[in-house]
């Protein structure tokens, strides 16, 4: 039995892959109870939440990363580093920054910019760009184009700043294509990276950075549901 880390405790659970990681606990719960069967919980550390489970009859994890980098990058590190997981899946949600993404679009990052320090670790000699793994990548794509579900594929922007005091930051980011904004994404591709492992992120667009358009939270339930048909086939493939 692998020994348990600061943040995760499976106490003889095992974890499979990939992992879904969704940015809230509860959601990791909801999708665990949900959308998979025989499922078992492998952490509780701090509220954590994580669980294993069966869809269509392939085993796969669910676990809250919490908000922001450093949360998510954490438990990311332990998972592929501890546990051996080699493919994670960021599922989440997005402040969009172009016009013409809409309220419950699907977004999913084949880059992550970052406004975060996170990539200074690894002391390069440049500028590190994070991307996601094309394998993981091509398959939610396929799925996509299976259910004929619209993906807007490209560049996000992971920041640091949810209430930025610089008024004009997220515009020069959508001045360079950037699709949309989140927080986590930038330092899992890193770490999964550096570990030679594989990581996506799904975002649904849940508010609109520049037109204050915002989901209910009943509404991002349901907008929920399309990402997560997307992704838990690819998941269990
Ligand atoms: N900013 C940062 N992260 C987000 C947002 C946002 O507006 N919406 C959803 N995740």
């Amino acid at each position: 039995m692998t020994s348990p880390t600061p943040h995760i405790n499976p106490n003889g659970v095992p974890i499979a892959e990939p992992v879904l990681l969704p940015g809230d606990p509860l959601r990791a719960q909801f999708i665990a109870e949900n959308y998979l069967t025989n499922v078992q919980q492998f952490n509780g550390v701090r509220n954590m939440l994580g669980f294993t489970g069966e869809f269509k009859g392939q085993q796969v994890s669910v676990m809250g990363t919490g908000m922001g980098i450093p949360s998510a990058s954490l438990y990311a590190w332990e998972l592929i580093h501890v546990f051996g997981v080699k493919r994670l899946i960021r599922i989440g949600s997005c402040g969009g920054l172009q016009p013409d993404l809409n309220l419950f679009d699907i977004v999913v990052a084949s880059a992550s910019s970052t406004d975060s320090n996170f990539m200074n670790q690894y002391n390069l000699p440049g500028t590190f760009a994070p991307t996601a793994s094309w394998s993981l990548l091509s398959a939610v794509a396929q799925e996509a184009n299976r259910q004929g579900v619209k993906l807007n594929v490209g560049n996000v922007l992971s920041s640091d700043v949810f209430y930025n005091f610089d008024s004009t930051a997220h515009q020069r980011w959508a001045d360079m294509g950037v699709l949309a904004v989140e927080m986590e994404s930038a330092g899992i591709y890193a770490t999964a990276a550096q570990a030679g492992a594989e990581a996506l992120a799904v975002f649904t667009v849940s508010d609109h950075i520049f037109n204050g358009q915002e989901t209910t939270s009943q509404q991002r339930e349901t907008a929920f549901t399309t990402m997560m048909e997307l992704v838990l086939p690819v998941a269990a493939s």
